[in-house]
């Protein structure tokens, strides 16, 4: 090899460092062009994260309506899930009123009115029936629906969850609902 091609193979590697070096300057431009929507997109998620009704209603949106996951719930599974119940409520027919009141037949039962249970004045007050909705509302965050009950439950994170105990506390009663149209 004589110097003239030693120069030619320097020539080519230096022309690669260049393009290498203008490849990296161009993705920073398109870097920087970029950068810019970032912080407005940011502002966007704070002001509807601000407001607790509509972070509400987005994860509302993200979650199936109570039919539809009623129309897959494992209906069996419910009964597991009662178990964290079971320290505050009976749900047999005729079982007692213990720190909440017997849950038998409570799905379409109006609201705040097992006998011989005292209730907070705040579910008196929601009043109406306990439909598929309002429980999957109330089971959610019992303190979220109904501010100032003495229900001292967390609530059950898992939508499926939630499903598969309302269709199973459905079953425990004298006349099941029918599952409500998806
Ligand atoms: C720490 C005790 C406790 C636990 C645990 C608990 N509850 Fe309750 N529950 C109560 C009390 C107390 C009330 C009455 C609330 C009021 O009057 O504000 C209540 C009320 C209710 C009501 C309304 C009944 C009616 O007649 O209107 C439903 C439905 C209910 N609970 C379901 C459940 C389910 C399902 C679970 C388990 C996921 C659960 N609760 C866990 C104490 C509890």
């Amino acid at each position: 090899m004589d110097s003239f091609e030693w120069t030619k193979i320097a020539g080519a590697g230096l022309g690669s460092l260049l393009m290498a070096l203008l490849l990296s300057w161009l993705a920073d431009v398109t870097f920087a062009v970029a950068e810019p929507e970032q912080p407005g997109f940011e502002i966007a998620l704070l002001e509807s994260g601000d407001d607790d009704a509509s972070s509400a209603s987005e994860a509302a949106d993200e979650i199936a309506s109570i039919g539809s996951r009623l129309a897959v719930a494992d209906i069996a599974a419910g009964e597991k899930v009662f178990k964290k119940c079971v320290a505050c409520h009976t749900v047999d027919n005729g079982g007692a009123n213990k720190v909440g009141p017997n849950l038998w037949g409570v799905v379409g039962r109006t609201k705040a009115t097992k006998d011989g249970f005292k209730y907070s004045a705040v579910l008196q007050d929601i009043g109406g029936e306990w439909t598929f909705e309002d429980l999957d509302h109330f089971l959610t965050k019992p303190k979220a629906f109904a501010k100032g009950t003495t229900m001292a439950f967390a609530g059950l994170k898992k939508p499926d969850d939630r499903a598969a105990l309302i269709g199973w506390l459905n079953a425990q009663s004298d006349a099941p609902l029918a599952i409500p149209a998806e």
